[in-house]
């Protein structure tokens, strides 16, 4: 009976503790000089940036609901600025898809994608808003675990409330390590919008048959997709 109990404590303390795989990436980079020396150009740059308020055009009824996420501990909630033609739309998916959905893809894993909110993925009917709560987001999972890292671990809690008071090649140090398990320019439009898309089980999280192909289908994701070299605006129209 002792021993069972051992075992069971065991498994659970190692649930508990398996770290979120992004992290696990994160922990292992290596950071070369040069690597160093771009990051640190990169964050000299962004601190003699002064972060630009957008004034909200439309006045919500409700609040926004505001959750934790560690990429917008230093990243804007609207992070993407450079891109003009795309930027409001990755801006608008980042309501409902997590960062990571998009920037962390490291290779021969297999993720699978589902909604998560808090600590817990959320199961969902067919409704016609396929969020299934103002504060989920399309978020990566390995082998069932979420993938981002929460704010109960405390390499986000050090990110959270020491940053500011890091010494800067530390600051550099670490955010060569944020970055390096991520893909820089993200994915492509059609990674999710096309018939042949291998990413999202639309089902699986709550899309109904129109909603599969409203979103397979998607017009403007097919025009602006990165992987088309020249713009057709006759396929609008069709
Ligand atoms: C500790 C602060 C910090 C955190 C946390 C952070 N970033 Fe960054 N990120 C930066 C800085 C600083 C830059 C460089 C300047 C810039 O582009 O704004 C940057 C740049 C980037 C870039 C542009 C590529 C590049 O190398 O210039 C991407 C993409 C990005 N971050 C994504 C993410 C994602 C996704 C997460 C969460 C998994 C994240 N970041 C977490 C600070 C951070
Ligand atoms: C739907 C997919 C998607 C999501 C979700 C997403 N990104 Fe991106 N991101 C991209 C793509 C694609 C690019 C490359 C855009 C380009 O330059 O063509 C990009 C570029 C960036 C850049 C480069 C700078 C810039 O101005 O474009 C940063 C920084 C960045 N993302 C951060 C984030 C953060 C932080 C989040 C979460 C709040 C996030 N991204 C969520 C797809 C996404
Ligand atoms: C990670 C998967 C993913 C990527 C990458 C992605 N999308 Fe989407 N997009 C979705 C999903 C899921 C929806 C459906 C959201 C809903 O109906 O609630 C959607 C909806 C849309 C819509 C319809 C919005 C609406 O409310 O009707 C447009 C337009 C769109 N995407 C354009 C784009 C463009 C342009 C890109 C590339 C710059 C892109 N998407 C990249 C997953 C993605």
């Amino acid at each position: 009976m002792k021993t069972y109990i051992i075992i069971l404590l065991l498994i659970l303390t190692n649930i508990t503790n398996a770290d979120s795989l992004y992290f696990s990436h994160l922990e292992q980079a290596t950071i070369d000089a040069k690597l160093l020396k771009e990051t640190e150009k990169k964050l000299q740059e962004h601190k003699a940036t002064q972060p630009i308020k957008f004034p909200t055009f439309h006045q919500p009824n409700k609040p926004p609901v505001k959750i934790e996420r560690f990429c917008t501990l230093c990243h804007n909630t609207l992070a993407h600025r450079k891109n003009i033609a795309v930027r409001s739309f990755l801006n608008a998916h980042s309501r409902f898809i997590s960062c990571e959905t998009c920037h962390f893809l490291p290779k021969n894993v297999s993720l699978t994608y589902r909604w998560l909110q808090n600590d817990a993925s959320i199961e969902n009917e067919e409704n016609t808003h396929l969020q299934p709560h103002p504060a989920a987001h399309l978020s990566p999972f390995s082998q069932g675990m979420p993938v981002v890292l929460f704010p109960k671990h405390s390499f986000f809690q050090k990110i959270k409330s020491k940053w500011k008071d890091l010494p800067n090649s530390e600051q550099i140090q670490l955010t060569a390590k944020i970055h390096a398990p991520l893909k820089e320019k993200g994915i492509s439009c059609k990674s999710c919008h096309d018939a042949d898309q291998k990413m999202l089980e639309l089902a699986r999280i709550g899309a109904s048959q129109k909603q599969q192909q409203a979103i397979e289908q998607n017009k403007i994701a097919h025009l602006l997709d990165k992987d088309e070299t020249t713009i057709r605006l006759i396929e609008l129209l069709d």
